[in-house]
């Protein structure tokens, strides 16, 4: 599958520093065969979207709220996303940790997503007392059955699942990233939850901890289909060292 890579900037960089970013990252990218979007910050999107004008780069927003419009003060709509981001990023952990974010808010936002034409990395990760239970199979599944409930399987093209362990997310407490065989058999896992659930497979890729030093180990398994790096992404140059590389990694390892 086609890789995809995505920088989370979470709540990092003003305007002013996003366009000195964009000044190297844009440069490189025509000659990667790859998706390449930057989650960035709502205020940040129109300056950016006007520099990424013409390049491969797309952008995302970090989250939206599923109503047209309306008193929602403090909110953003998908059409007002629409207007500067072809992606969204829902369910990250940091939104359902510090933000009470459930399974059941983040699949209205979804739908709401596809419906205005948005396409959706939609992120779902065990943490470090499930994993330690034995229950990261199990948690991910039903974060895939309730964020997922009542989506049509023709909405697959536009849903991209980013399998981010808690535990392995920089910014938390004792992360760690996840060992390549376990991030591997998480994927493993998603697939196949999407082939039995849809008769097809989208792409999954990996977040937590993600640098430019254990890229390739991850990425020449076979289930893993680019990365999601959060701090690692804040640095055009190691941003564009995880995407270069991973997709050397890639050809060496010869997969499809
Ligand atoms: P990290 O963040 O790469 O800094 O661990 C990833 C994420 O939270 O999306």
């Amino acid at each position: 599958m086609r890789l995809f890579f995505g920088g989370n900037w979470k709540m990092n960089k003003t305007t002013a520093e996003a366009r000195t970013y964009l000044d190297t990252f844009l440069g490189p990218l025509s000659s990667y065969d790859a998706d390449i979007v930057l989650f960035c910050p709502y205020m940040i999107l129109p300056a950016a979207s006007q520099k990424a004008k013409g390049t491969p780069l797309s952008l995302g927003a970090q989250n939206l709220y599923p109503k047209p419009s309306g008193a929602y003060t403090g909110e953003i709509s998908p059409a007002m996303v629409k207007e500067f981001a072809t992606y969204v990023l829902l369910g990250h952990s940091e939104r359902r940790i510090y933000l009470g974010e459930t399974d059941s808010f983040i699949n209205e936002k979804v739908r709401v997503a596809l419906r205005e034409d948005l396409k959706v990395v939609l992120c779902v990760g065990e943490t470090a007392k499930e994993r330690k239970e034995g229950k990261s199979s199990a948690v991910v599944r039903k974060q895939l059955r309730a964020c997922l409930k009542d989506i049509p399987g023709n909405n697959l093209n536009s849903i991209i699942i980013a399998y981010e362990p808690v535990w392995a997310i920089s910014t938390f407490p004792g992360a760690k990233p996840a060992q390549p065989a376990d991030a591997e058999e998480m994927h493993a896992l998603i697939k196949g939850w999407f082939t039995k659930q849809y008769g097809k497979e989208t792409r999954v890729i990996y977040g937590g901890s993600v640098k430019p030093d254990n890229c390739e180990e991850l990425i020449v398994h076979q289930h893993i289909d680019g990365f999601l790096p959060g701090g690692a992404s804040l640095d055009p140059e190691s941003f564009l060292r995880i995407i270069n590389r991973s997709l050397e990694a890639r050809k060496r390892a010869k997969k499809p």
